[in-house]
């Protein structure tokens, strides 16, 4: 996949490309990353790339010309119909689902405001899809760009080496992900599971489920809401529900 974010701090993005997983997919030729220096089709010749916003009012907009001139560079060298992905606290909120279908797309323009936002008329000619990554605001879309990117990554086959699956993760199948526990085998007196020591890895499977089903419903009932849970599940849930009571009754 390829992937160009459009940005006013281009280094931010050494994050994603100097550590841990997402670096490895760039070095794999997984993620063809780049960023693009929106100050570099700023105009005039301080390289305005804002100004006050029209009706008045606090703070500054992102100028329409810079951002449609740099993403008509960007699809000619990509396609002209890429598309782009304005980080916008007023987007879409991205759910797992979503992370999964943009991992499939050949390639995307992200593209990250700062101050109020962009001006709408840049937004509409470039015919940006807004996402947000969480009803909160930011200080600017760089943080909301690199989250995406990293969701993204998790996705592509490979990218988590042999020692991790995204498979089990939180909501990739509707359900929260089952505790972990790693050596030693007590700490400060608590004690690991003796299931996850037994050997036995047909009860390890069942009691990761009952824990990860367990936790969906304690944690975050509207997933099970929207979940249609098998049989085993069920019987999961209904032994999770039944230790639960006895525990908070100890
Ligand atoms: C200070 S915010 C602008 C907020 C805007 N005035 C509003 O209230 O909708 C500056 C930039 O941060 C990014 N941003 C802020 N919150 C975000 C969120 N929750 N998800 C994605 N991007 C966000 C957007 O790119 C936005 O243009």
């Amino acid at each position: 996949m390829q992937i160009r974010a459009i940005t006013i701090f281009p280094s931010m993005f050494d994050a994603l490309t100097e550590f841990g997983i997402t670096r490895r997919a760039i070095e794999n030729d997984l993620l063809e990353f780049g960023t693009v220096d929106l100050r570099e089709y700023g105009q005039g010749t301080h390289r305005q790339l804002d100004d006050r916003p029209f009706g008045g009012g606090p703070g500054m907009v992102m100028l329409a010309e810079p951002v449609i001139d740099c993403v008509a560079d960007l699809r000619q060298k990509m396609r002209q119909d890429t598309p782009v992905i304005y980080m916008s606290p007023q987007g879409r909120r991205i759910t797992q689902d979503d992370v999964c279908r943009f991992a499939e797309l050949p390639d995307m323009i992200i593209l990250c405001g700062r101050y109020e936002g962009i001006d709408q008329r840049a937004l509409d000619i470039i015919c940006a899809e807004e996402w947000s990554i969480g009803d909160y605001v930011l200080t600017g879309g760089e943080l909301a760009a690199m989250v995406l990117i990293d969701t993204i990554v998790r996705q592509f086959p490979g990218a988590l080496g042999n020692e991790q699956s995204s498979e089990c993760d939180s909501f990739s199948n509707g359900l929260l992900d089952c505790v972990h526990y790693t050596r030693p085998r007590t700490v400060q007196g608590l004690s690991v599971p003796s299931v996850l020591i037994s050997g036995d890895h047909e009860a390890i499977n069942y009691w990761r489920m009952k824990q990860s089903v367990g936790r969906t419903w304690l944690r975050r009932p509207d997933l099970l809401d929207r979940l249609d849970l098998n049989d085993e599940q069920r019987r999961a849930l209904s032994e999770f529900q039944t230790d639960h009571q006895h525990q908070r009754k100890t």
